[in-house]
């Protein structure tokens, strides 16, 4: 099933306001120049950053909710990087998946491992933020991924479809729903696993979306240690739709370098 590959960055804590949008204008020069189809791309800075980066795309004519293709290059879309399963309350410190639309996401991850860790995010709370994304009107792009210790030992596949399982309704359906795999061990280290191990995740994700959703044709991006050096690779696996890019997407050069990995598919 033919599937547009999407290529997102995740800027994690990262991204003061000069140095964002000099990024967004250096990647939306390169979109523009880009001739004919790419990937679909997006962005997910600090929640702050949002409204100031929707402004930039709307400068240069890229509606980040609803995009223009900007001069016949690929759509560019913005992000959060969670959300809070209320519409609204006495949660401080936490934002919801209204205000993210409101301040110009049109996607939102959720159960980032970082998350998972740091925030202790369990199956309960991310399946109510997937829900939240939802009703918000939010594509929602779920991350699950093992630990070195859980690969080590063979767990890989149970423990990544348990992940899946507990997130997802019937609700799910490919245009509200993207699937992140990242190893755990992957993120940040410049490890990927082999061609074959990813293959085989990607597959085993793919049955367990389709039996919990009922529905073929979810997009299922590959993350951890993504690079312009590796994206091709990568890219090519059967059954990657895309990837989900920590810190090569930092820099726009890097960033588009991987998305033109993806459109040479
Ligand atoms: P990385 O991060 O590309 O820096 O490994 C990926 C992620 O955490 O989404």
């Amino acid at each position: 099933m033919e599937r547009t590959s999407l290529i997102a960055g995740n800027w994690k804590m990262n991204g003061r306001l000069p140095d964002a949008l000099a990024e967004v204008r250096s990647l939306l020069q390169r979109v523009e120049a880009a001739a004919g189809e790419g990937p679909e791309l997006l962005l997910c800075p600090p929640a702050i950053l949002l409204p100031p980066m929707r402004a930039e795309l709307e400068r240069h004519g890229a509606n980040s909710r609803d995009p223009e293709k900007p001069a016949g290059g690929p759509p560019l879309f913005l992000g959060g990087q969670d959300c809070h399963p209320a519409q609204a309350g006495a949660h401080t410190g936490d934002i919801s998946a209204e205000m993210l639309r409101d301040a110009g996401a049109s996607h939102v991850l959720v159960g980032h491992s970082e998350r998972r860790l740091d925030h202790g995010e369990r199956g309960p709370l991310i399946a109510a933020k997937v829900a939240a994304a939802h009703r918000a009107g939010l594509v929602a792009i779920l991350c699950v991924g093992e630990t070195l210790k859980q690969r080590e030992t063979g767990q890989a596949p149970a423990v990544v479809s348990r992940q899946v399982r507990a997130a997802l309704s019937a609700d799910c359906v490919p245009a509200n729903l993207v699937i992140a795999y990242e190893p755990v061990w992957a993120i940040g280290t410049g490890l990927t696993p082999t061609v074959e191990d990813v293959a085989v995740m990607h597959a085993t994700i793919r049955r367990s979306v389709e039996r919990i959703t009922g529905q073929p044709g979810h997009r299922i991006l590959y993350g951890g240690s993504v690079k312009p050096g590796n994206a091709a690779e990568l890219l090519a696996i059967d059954g990657v739709d895309g990837a989900l890019v920590g810190g090569a997407s930092l820099s726009a050069a890097d960033f588009w370098s991987i998305a033109m990995a993806a459109r040479a598919r």
